[in-house]
């Protein structure tokens, strides 16, 4: 416990810059750096899962931290039958989700090495992923509301956060005393076992959490089923507009769907701008946790006046990123995903390099799935087509009279996830941030990293649902509304 900072209102965290807790944090994972795990269905009832299948370290191929076992249908079919929904007063909850936390922390050193191994996540990212998951449990728990649980919720998760947003949505319904049918991403499920191995150990009953491995197909399952009664899900915006129709077609009208999705996230510079503060912010939007966040900056846009200086600042900020080893402290870019991941990203920036348009790249790594940090040239955000879920950023140049023709563009997106702004004019603050549609929008500093309670986190139009994480009006939708109890 005193390798933590002291005590405030969110989770304490690591001091990195501390070379005491830096040996701790490598004593507290040394056990786990050649362990192998093998995991599956986590079910109230027996389990009869599909074959194990290897998990693949994305940043070295010859390491494989263990196996998963896929739930198959007749495990489905367990997990549906055997929910219930968590029998317990808020207090009660609460008591057990602060347990998980406490178990978090004390677990620390299996869980980093578990998001290094299979995630391919850094040390920052880890410890960002451990601070946010213990946030969400420690704030749902202190918000437990009285009430009554909508039912049997599926939770559905992304690779890129498979602490923090596993267990924010978990959390959160569990806070509300509904049964919980996980789903994890196919990427990441020794995490996702480890995480509801601790919640299990704390105290939360099998019938009201279960875990079911395994890739779209078992989302689609358990989205389509009458006996679920709401979903939490976190990914692309392609999938949740899936699930939104399996679910008015499956399930009773008005169940809930929360979707936290995708995003065309971008940024203004104008000619006032700092130079130096911006490039430091715009580094860490794109590049950081390999740019593999939603929140990730993906389009730049920089006043035509100092455009030629400012790239000429950002490609040499570019220059000096260390892209390496998840562990290394002089890592500051790690591998994407997988292979399906970076061949996607690399067919991208293929298509800007024949096009000419490819202004600044790094060099990749021979082995694991590493995309290098990369800058490409756009007309305007319309330009692009999808979210490069990756180290890449976008960089486009306006007039300064055409801010309001970029804000429209941005706007024209029809996401809305976050924005950032680097301008020294206060009005032109007020000016923009009232007129661009996103979520979380940030001004002078970079645009990821939310942090729940103060932050709340979520999007608009194709980039969610709302109500945000990490914010007061959440766990409302896990709560069963009169209105909805009496329709029936
Ligand atoms: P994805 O949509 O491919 O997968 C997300 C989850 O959905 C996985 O668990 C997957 O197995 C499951 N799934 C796939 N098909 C399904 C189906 N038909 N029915 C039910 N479930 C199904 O997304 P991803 O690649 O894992 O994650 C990256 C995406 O997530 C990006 O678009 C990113 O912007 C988004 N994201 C959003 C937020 C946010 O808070 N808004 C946070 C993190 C990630
Ligand atoms: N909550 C994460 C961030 O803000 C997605 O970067």
């Amino acid at each position: 416990p005193d390798l933590f900072l002291p005590e405030r209102k969110n989770s304490k965290g690591f001091d990195l810059a501390h070379q005491p807790t830096l040996d701790a944090i490598d004593a507290a994972r040394g056990p786990f750096v050649n362990h192998t795990w093998d995991v599956g269905p986590i079910l109230a009832g027996k389990a009869s899962p599909e074959a194990p299948r290897p998990v693949i370290n994305p940043a070295d191929p010859a390491d494989q931290p263990g196996t998963v076992a896929t739930a198959s249908a007749k495990d489905i079919e367990t997990a549906l039958a055997s929910a219930k929904p968590w029998d317990a007063s808020p207090e009660e909850r609460a008591k057990v989700l602060n347990k998980v936390a406490d178990l978090y922390e004390e677990n620390y050193g299996e869980l980093f090495a578990a998001i290094h191994r299979e995630a391919g996540k850094m040390v920052l990212d880890a410890v960002a992923e451990l601070r946010e998951a213990v946030d969400f449990l420690r704030y749902y728990a202190a918000n437990a509301p009285e009430g009554q649980a909508v039912g049997t919720f599926t939770c559905i998760s992304p690779w890129n956060f498979p602490l923090a947003i596993f267990t924010g949505q978990i959390s959160a319904a569990l806070a509300a005393g509904n049964a919980v049918l996980s789903k994890p991403a196919e990427q990441t499920p020794i995490i996702s076992a480890l995480a509801v191995d601790l919640m299990h150990k704390a105290g939360v009953p099998k019938e009201a959490l279960q875990l079911l491995p395994g890739g779209g197909e078992v989302g689609a399952a358990l989205t389509s089923d009458a006996r679920v009664n709401g979903v939490a899900f976190t990914g692309s915006t392609a999938t949740a507009m899936k699930i939104r129709a399996a679910m008015a077609e499956n399930l009773a009208p008005g169940a809930p769907l929360i979707a936290e999705t995708g995003g065309l996230n971008a940024m203004i510079v104008d000619s006032t701008a700092l130079p130096e503060q911006a490039v430091q912010a715009i580094v860490e939007s794109a590049f950081q946790s390999a740019g593999q966040r939603c929140s990730a900056l993906r389009c730049l846009y920089v006043q035509e006046d100092i455009a030629d200086s400012f790239t000429e600042m950002l490609t040499g900020a570019m220059d000096a990123l260390n892209i390496g080893m998840p562990w290394d402290l002089s890592t500051d870019v790690g591998p994407v995903i997988d292979e399906t991941a970076r061949a996607g990203i690399a067919e991208h920036i293929q298509t800007a390099r024949a096009e000419g348009r490819l202004m600044h790249e790094l060099k990749t790594p021979n082995a694991g799935t590493y995309i290098a940090p990369t800058l490409i040239k756009l007309g305007g955000i319309e330009d692009l087509e999808r979210e490069i879920f990756g180290p890449v950023l976008h960089l486009a140049t306006f007039k300064s009279t055409e801010l309001d023709k970029v804000i429209d563009r941005i706007n024209g997106t029809g996401y809305g996830l976050t924005f950032g702004l680097m301008t020294r004019i206060d009005d032109r603050v007020q000016y923009v941030t009232d007129r661009v549609h996103a979520g979380n929008m940030y001004v002078n500093r970079n645009q990821i990293g939310a942090i729940v309670g103060s932050q709340p986190f979520g999007g608009e139009g194709l980039s969610g649902t709302g109500p945000k994480a990490g914010g007061p009006h959440y766990l409302a939708r896990f709560t069963a509304h009169p209105a909805a109890q009496a329709k029936g």
